[in-house]
C-alpha cells in the first residue's frame, strides 16, 4: 500500500527527459545533504547506474539484514522489488525500534511501483489458506510448518507467522527447513517449487514425497489423496519466469564447448539444471565463488543478466558467459532507473514522500514473528 502524506513536492515527468549523469549528479547531491539519515539499498539484480549509487549491495537475506539492524537511517528508498521493500518496512519499524526513535516511522520507498515480482504474485492469501483447509481434510495440518520464500507478499509471512511457520531466503533455504522438520514432520513451501524443491533433495528428501499443488486444481491441487497423505514437502506451483529460461541443455553446450567450465546456477532454476551444475547458491554465495576462484576460471552462470554482466565486468580475470543463449532479465529489477530514484530522492529531501510502502499493523506483526524466526536461524 502506498501512502503519500502530502501532494509531491516534484513530479515524475520532468526527470524522465534528464540524462543518466544529471540524474547520478543529483542523486549524490541529495545522499551528501541527507547523510547516513537516508540508506540506499541495492539488490543485485539491479542496473549498473543503481547499484553505483546504492549504499549497500547485496542478496534478499543480506538486505534484510541491514534493514533489521541499521539504527542511524531515518528513511530507506529500496532499489529492488516490492516484497523486499515491505519486509524493510516490517523490520526497521518494529515495535522495538519504533520504541527507539520515540515512535518516529522510517519511511521505505520503492522508486517505482511497479517494481513487483511475477512470482511472488504466483501465490495470493486466499488461495494459500484455502489450500490449507483443503489439505486439512487429509493430514493434521499441525503437522504441517508453513514455509514461505521471502519472495511474497507479507500476507503470506504473515500466514505463516500464525501457523508456526518461518521465511527464508535462497542463502538460509536449508537450514529454515532443518528447523523447520525439528517442529514438524511436513512442510508446505512456497510460491517457488524450485527453491524447495532443490532444497529439500539435496536434504535427502525423494521427489516422489514433494508433490506439486497447483493452487488453479479442482481437488487437492490435483493431487491423489495418497500423494498429499504421503508428503514430506507440499511445493507450491510457483517459480521465477527468469531463471525458468535456463535448461540442462544449456549446461551440456557450455560443458562440450569448454571442458573444464564451472557452472554455476541460482537454486530459482529447475531441478534439471541445478543437478548439471557444480554450484547452486544465492546472488550473495554467486558472487563470492567468482570472487574467490583464481584467475583464469572459466564460468557459465544460470541468473539474473545484469549481475552475470556486472561480474564479467568486475573480473575481467576470469571468463564468463550467461547460461542462455536467450537474452533475459528480469524486467520488474529493471523498472527501478536513475529517474525513479531521482525523483523519489528529492521528493523524500523535501519531507513529501512518494511510494511509500506501508505495511499494516496486524499483517507485520505475524510477517514479523516469521521474519524475527528466520533471523535467528543460524
Ligand atoms: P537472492 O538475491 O536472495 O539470491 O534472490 C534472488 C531473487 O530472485 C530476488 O528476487
Ligand atoms: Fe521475482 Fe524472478 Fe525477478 Fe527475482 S528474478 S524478482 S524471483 S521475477
Amino acid at each position: 500500500m502506498s501512502v503519500v502524506v502530502e501532494p509531491p513536492a516534484y513530479e515524475l515527468k520532468p526527470y524522465k527527459s534528464l540524462s543518466n549523469e544529471v540524474l547520478a549528479a543529483r542523486i549524490r547531491a541529495v545522499k551528501k545533504s541527507l547523510g547516513p539519515e537516508l540508506l540506499v539499498l541495492g539488490h543485485h539484480y539491479q542496473q549498473d547506474e543503481v547499484i553505483a549509487l546504492s549504499d549497500l549491495r547485496g542478496d534478499s537475506y543480506q538486505l534484510s539484514q541491514a534493514a533489521a539492524e541499521n539504527t542511524a537511517c531515518r528513511m530507506i528508498a529500496f532499489c529492488g522489488v516490492h516484497f523486499m521493500a515491505e519486509t524493510a518496512d516490517i523490520l526497521v519499524n518494529r515495535p522495538e525500534r519504533l520504541a527507539e526513535r520515540g515512535g518516529e516511522r522510517v519511511p521505505v520507498v520503492l522508486p517505482d511501483l511497479a517494481a513487483g515480482c511475477s512470482m511472488a504474485d504466483m501465490a495470493g492469501i486466499e488461495q494459500v489458506e484455502a489450500a490449507w483447509e483443503e489439505m486439512a481434510e487429509l493430514i493434521d495440518v499441525n503437522d504441517v510448518t508453513p514455509v514461505t520464500y521471502i519472495n511474497s507478499a507479507a500476507s503470506l509471512k504473515a500466514f505463516c507467522g500464525k501457523h508456526g511457520g518461518i521465511v527464508c531466503t535462497s542463502s538460509n533455504a536449508k537450514a529454515v527447513l532443518e528447523w523447520a522438520f525439528k517442529r514438524t514432520s511436513r512442510v508446505l513451501f512456497f510460491p517457488d517449487q524450485h527453491l524447495g524443491r532443490n532444497t529439500a533433495f539435496g536434504m535427502g528428501i525423494p521427489l516422489d514425497q514433494m508433490p506439486v499443488w497447483n493452487p488453479h486444481a479442482e481437488e487437492f491441487g490435483g493431487n491423489s489423496a495418497d500423494a498429499i497423505r504421503q508428503s514430506k514437502v507440499l511445493l507450491w506451483q510457483g517459480h521465477c519466469s527468469v531463471h525458468a529460461i535456463f535448461k540442462p541443455e544449456h549446461v551440456d553446450l557450455f560443458r562440450n564447448k569448454h571442458p573444464g567450465i564451472r557452472v554455476l546456477v541460482h537454486p530459482e532454476c529447475s531441478r534439471e539444471v541445478v543437478e548439471k551444475s557444480d554450484i547452486a547458491g544465492s546472488t550473495g554465495k554467486i558472487i563470492r565463488e567468482v570472487e574467490a576462484a583464481p584467475p583464469g576460471t572459466k564460468w557459465v552462470i544460470g541468473t539474473e543478466l545484469h549481475l552475470v554482466n556486472r561480474l564479467k565486468q568486475e573480473h575481467p580475470e576470469q571468463e564468463i558467459h550467461f547460461l542462455s543463449p536467450i537474452v533475459c532479465m528480469c524486467a520488474t529489477m529493471y523498472r527501478i532507473d536513475l529517474a525513479h530514484l531521482c525523483w523519489s530522492l528529492e521528493n523524500l529531501a523535501a519531507g513529501t514522500p512518494v511510494n511509500v510502502i506501508r505495511v499494516d499493523d496486524e499483517t507485520t506483526r505475524w510477517s514479523l514473528t516469521a521474519l524475527e524466526r528466520m533471523l535467528e536461524v543460524k
